[in-house]
């Protein structure tokens, strides 16, 4: 699955952008706050319009400091995906089972950093699994690949059957790195630079899909 992140196109024209993307299988949406990460970007009102301008799966990435307040409130907006930073989660469990009530799935995200060893109890309780491979505030940052180990774990886990979640990357993705990302066993690819970057969005997500595809060696 390919997630083209708006961060990388022009806000001023948010719903012709979300139209360039055809095809795509997720909307991935940065939300951040300027505490969590010192960037600012959007929140609930940019993507409640968002919602009502496209069909296309809306993938919230929260970086902000209180997600056991706000991330409900973007499951209500009808969000397909809600991911919160295990960093600034204060009750995880219960941030998950609030999304999941509110009918969507369940999202945690780890820094570059952050291990995952700690969290494979808590991710029991969610369904999917944001690894970032850049450190989260700015689109068009360098893929750090040593994040893959943690995408190498968490696809043996769910292999084997101990975990569910689907394994999201974040950071850095382009036709360089895809292949890299899926062999180590990504199921969802977040590209913003590469998408909005390129003269035509629609063919790069296309493009990216059979690369990752060609690498994966899985359906
Ligand atoms: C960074 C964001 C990413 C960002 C990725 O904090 O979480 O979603 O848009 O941008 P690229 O693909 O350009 O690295
Ligand atoms: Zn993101």
């Amino acid at each position: 699955m390919i997630a083209p992140s708006i961060l990388s196109a022009d806000f001023a024209r948010l719903a012709d952008e979300v139209a360039a993307v055809r095809g795509a299988d997720w909307l991935h949406v940065d939300v951040m706050d300027a505490h969590f990460v010192p960037n600012l970007t959007i929140g609930l009102p940019v993507v409640e319009a968002l919602r009502k301008v496209t069909d296309i799966p809306l993938d919230c990435h929260l970086m902000i400091d209180d997600p056991d307040t706000w991330a409900v409130r973007y499951a209500e907006a009808g969000v397909h995906n809600v991911t919160v930073h295990v960093e600034a989660a204060e009750d995880p469990v219960k941030i998950a089972k609030d999304l999941r009530a509110a009918g969507a799935l369940a999202g945690l995200s780890v820094k570059p950093n952050t291990p995952l060893e700690p969290y494979v109890e808590l991710l029991r309780h969610y369904d999917t699994l944001l690894v970032m491979s850049v450190e989260p505030g700015f689109g068009g940052q360098r893929f750090i690949p040593d994040v893959l180990e943690k995408v190498r774990a968490a696809r043996r886990l769910v292999d084997s059957g101990e975990l569910t979640v689907l394994v999201e990357i974040d950071g850095g993705i382009n036709e360089e790195t895809i292949e890299r990302a899926a062999e180590a066993g990504v199921d969802c690819f977040v590209a913003g630079s590469a998408v909005y970057g390129a003269p035509d969005p629609a063919k790069t997500v296309a493009q990216l899909r059979r690369l990752a595809a060609g690498a994966s060696g899985r359906s």
